[in-house]
């Protein structure tokens, strides 16, 4: 039984690739620990957001959590603007967060690169405020992709430096929330070895079924294979891998057959693969559209869950402040 803290962006709904990717671990993962997940909103203040869509984003993020199976009374699910204590952290852990670091990570050369009219200072302390979330509940492991293991590794060195500063051990050095074997990495439809926002080919777990058939049958296919047992191009490749993660094990065995003896019709493996990501899909977006009209359901969660991670959010700013020096008159 560890602690987990799990960020989540605000930006986007959640798709495929990520529910194979981790959500579906998240549901095993809470069982066996002690899991804090929480809608990163102030994270999403970088790239300033339009104030009408901020909550729009909040609301279907968490949503979607929850219709996939991130259970509330087993696990503590909250909006990071709702727990203050962590910018107080933040405040905190930026004193000892040096510039020159800052400006080395990937993540804001980046950012920096792609807004150059917009490079500003919590882009910059991005990382601080990430540490601030994980340290603020003392966490051991994070669940994150390759893409934030940067930014995780900027958290322990933060943990560490406060620790010597202080003479103290306090902060534990968090890592990465190791998942196994079970990681699936879903591909796009369009040939891409990816599913994801930004390339713009995602299957969504709210899509209707009407919107996923479309979107299935639109995959990028070809004259089909002219000799036998040929290899088989990406693009079909993916087909397959995305009919292993839905399918039941005969279908992949039949539809391989139909490739190895040049009988495939593109037409009848779509039609499988979209009735079967709609089944997995299917009871995920009925919640989703329970939820989203459930405003008091929402409300309880929120609620629920912002008072159990101040709770441990006020403990550790507490003793932290008691650490760096500060005291009452
Ligand atoms: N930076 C993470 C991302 O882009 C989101 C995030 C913010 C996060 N704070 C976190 C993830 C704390 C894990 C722990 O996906």
């Amino acid at each position: 039984m560890e602690i987990v803290v799990s960020g989540i962006r605000s930006t986007g709904n959640l798709h495929l690739g990520n529910y194979y990717g981790a959500l579906r671990n998240f549901i095993k993962m809470q069982k066996e620990n002690k899991c804090f997940f929480f809608i990163a909103d102030y994270h999403s203040l970088t790239t300033h957001p339009d104030p009408a869509m901020l909550h729009v984003n909040v609301k279907n993020v968490l949503t979607d959590y929850l219709a996939a199976g991130v259970d509330p009374e087993i696990s503590t699910i909250y909006i990071q603007s709702d727990v203050p204590e962590v910018t107080e952290l933040y405040l905190l852990l930026n004193m000892h967060a040096y510039m020159g670091e800052l400006m080395k990570t990937t993540s804001f050369k980046e950012k920096a690169r792609k807004q150059p009219e917009n490079v500003n200072a919590g882009l910059l302390t991005y990382p601080t405020l990430m540490a601030a979330d994980i340290l603020l509940h003392k966490a051991y492991k994070v669940p994150v992709g390759k893409d934030q293991e940067q930014h995780l590794e900027m958290t322990r060195r933060f943990a560490r430096r406060f620790n010597n500063i202080y003479g103290v051990e306090y902060f534990p050095e968090p890592t990465a929330y190791n998942f196994g074997s079970e990681l699936i990495k879903i591909p796009g439809l369009d040939g891409s070895g990816k599913m994801g926002k930004s390339e713009g080919n995602c299957i969504y777990l709210g899509d209707d079924p009407k919107v996923i058939q479309k979107k299935v049958m639109r995959a990028l296919t070809d004259q089909g294979p002219t000799e036998m047992n040929s290899p088989k191009p990406d693009y079909i490749e993916n087909l397959f891998t995305l009919l292993n993660v839905v399918s039941t094990p005969d279908t992949v065995e039949y539809f391989n057959e139909k490739w190895n003896k040049c009988e495939i019709r593109y037409g009848d493996l779509k039609k499988q693969l979209a009735a079967d990501i709609i089944a997995v899909t299917t009871p995920i977006r009925e919640r989703i559209i329970d939820i989203q009209n459930d405003e008091a359901y929402l409300r309880k969660v929120t609620k629920m869950g912002a008072e159990k991670a101040r709770e441990s959010a006020a403990k550790t700013v507490r003793e932290v402040r008691e650490i760096m020096g500060f005291k009452p008159f």
